[in-house]
């Protein structure tokens, strides 16, 4: 057996394409993927030391689209969060990598993403985000959620788990601790999800791949 660099599978893949290529199964398959240290190094620990090293007034309290209704809001979820422009080296790999992720869905699966939007998020001990769907059917917004996590370590017990319900119904959900390099991706108007609180700081970047409405609205006429 000859041996392959560490890089490249003996299909000739990256490591990041096996990734792209294991996502898009599980989307084709369930809807859902969850995958365990699926960072690589060189993408995980400059976000990671980036966010660690952000100024805390970089961030600011996350909304719910109802955002003068701060009882609401605060009933709802309590995590700051600060959207990625691409500024800081970091940022801007993680939207390449995005980038290429989006391509390779576009091409295996043939969703016609179109954008991507994403922003870091720090939970302080106590935070949570209550049950929610990050897209609303018909609106034709945001159609895959992805979730990568940037703590150094973490263990069971404490808290900031992510729990992904099957469905509307589930009430059990599949929990996934935010462990460094965890990604999940997720069809975002078919599965709910949570954040439990946690007992100290969780950091993470999440973002949506959304459809081209302009183009959609034209292709699918409304029903
Ligand atoms: C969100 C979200 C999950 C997480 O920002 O919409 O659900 O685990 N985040 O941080
Ligand atoms: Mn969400």
């Amino acid at each position: 057996m000859p041996n392959f660099p560490s890089a490249l599978a003996d299909s000739g893949r990256t490591g990041e394409e096996t990734l792209f290529a294991r996502i898009a199964g599980d989307i084709r398959e369930s809807g859902y993927s969850i995958n365990p240290l699926a960072l690589e190094p060189q993408l995980l620990q400059p976000l990671m030391q980036h966010v660690q090293a952000m100024a805390p007034d970089m961030f600011a309290r996350a909304g719910t689209g109802r955002q003068r209704d701060h009882v609401l809001n605060d009933f709802v979820r309590r995590d700051e969060i600060c959207w990625i422009s691409g500024d800081s080296t970091a940022g801007a790999a993680w939207l390449d990598w995005a980038g290429r992720l989006r391509q390779f869905l576009n091409r295996e699966l043939l969703l016609g993403l179109f954008s991507f939007e994403s922003h870091f998020a720090h939970y302080g001990p106590g935070d949570f985000y209550r049950r929610h769907y990050d897209a609303f059917r018909g609106e034709a917004n945001r159609m895959l959620s992805l979730v990568a996590y940037l703590n150094p370590h973490w263990q069971t017990g404490e808290g900031g788990e992510l729990v992904l319900y099957r469905d509307g119904e589930d009430q059990e959900g599949i929990r996934v601790l935010p462990t460094p390099g965890t990604l999940v991706a997720f069809l975002s108007e078919e599965f709910p999800h949570e954040v439990l609180p946690a007992e100290r700081d969780r950091y993470s970047v999440a973002g949506w791949f959304r459809l081209n409405t302009s183009v959609s609205g034209r292709v699918d006429p409304p029903r």
